[in-house]
């Protein structure tokens, strides 16, 4: 494998919370990659450190130790605000907890990346609304998020990640609260944004109704990978069903 094949790398990643007694060792040294062009899963029990991996790599969490490459960046060779800037850009996030802002539509809040990177308000909420139509949400684009079914908020969640064709997403379990079309739905835009030799996509996830979308799928226990197993097959099918 070329290193250029490299969206994102890890190499004795470390991570810990709070001192002393109260230390938790969330990340023990992990060795992880994702590929450009590639849907990787990550699985694991619960508490083994999946959010706090995703979170490092995508520069919302700062790490203890090791190294990390993020799309041909070094993030420790940027500045703070060349940081901000660099996620902004390249990288979407699809939180567990989904995190709308509770003030603005589901419209509004799909298009909250495309007006920080200066598109007009107006083409920013129609491109929103198509996005929130293909995932079955035509009729909830004016809706505030509390009065969105777990499965709508999250559905809305995917969009805002979306929305920018971001270099690399990272998702946190979205299709946890999904029945199996939407799941499907959701997976199909998740691996049609991939196969870009330019793009890749890390999906945290249990839901095994979707493991024949990964091409590879990373297994973590205790804060480490303990193992990775490419799903070669599935995955050439896909690229041949999206051709
Ligand atoms: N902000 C924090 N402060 C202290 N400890 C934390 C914090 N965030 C996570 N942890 C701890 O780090 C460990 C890894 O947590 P993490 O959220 O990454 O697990 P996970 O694999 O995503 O679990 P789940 O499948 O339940 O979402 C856990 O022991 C957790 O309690
Ligand atoms: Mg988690």
């Amino acid at each position: 494998m070329n290193d250029n094949d490299l969206a994102v790398t890890c190499h004795a990643v470390r991570k810990h919370f709070g001192e002393g007694e109260a230390r938790i060792e969330a990340l023990r040294g992990v060795d992880f990659d994702a590929r450009f062009g590639e849907l990787t899963f990550l699985v694991g029990p619960s508490g083994c450190g999946k959010t706090t991996l995703i979170s490092v790599i995508a520069g919302l969490l700062d790490r203890t130790g090791g190294d990390l490459m993020v799309l041909g960046e070094r993030p420790d060779d940027l500045s703070d605000t060349g940081r901000v800037l660099f996620r902004r850009k390249h990288l979407g996030f699809v939180f567990q907890q989904y995190n709308l802002l509770p003030s603005l539509t589901a419209a509004e809040n799909v298009a909250v990346p495309l007006l920080a990177a200066g598109s007009p308000r107006k083409e920013a909420v129609r491109r929103s609304k198509e996005l929130l139509s293909r995932l079955g949400l035509d009729r909830r684009v004016d809706a505030f998020p509390s009065t969105l079914s777990g499965g709508q908020q999250q559905r809305v969640a995917l969009a805002r990640a979306l929305v920018h064709e971001p270099r690399l997403i990272v998702c946190d379990e979205p299709t946890a609260a999904l029945d199996h079309a939407n799941g499907e739905a959701v997976m199909q835009l998740l691996a049609e944004h991939a196969v870009h030799p330019d793009r890749a996509v890390i999906v945290v996830t249990h839901d095994a109704r979707v493991f024949h979308y990964a091409e590879s799928i990373a297994h973590m226990d205790d804060g480490r990978i303990v193992d990775v197993r490419p799903q070669g097959a599935s995955s050439s099918s896909l690229k041949e069903r999206l051709a």
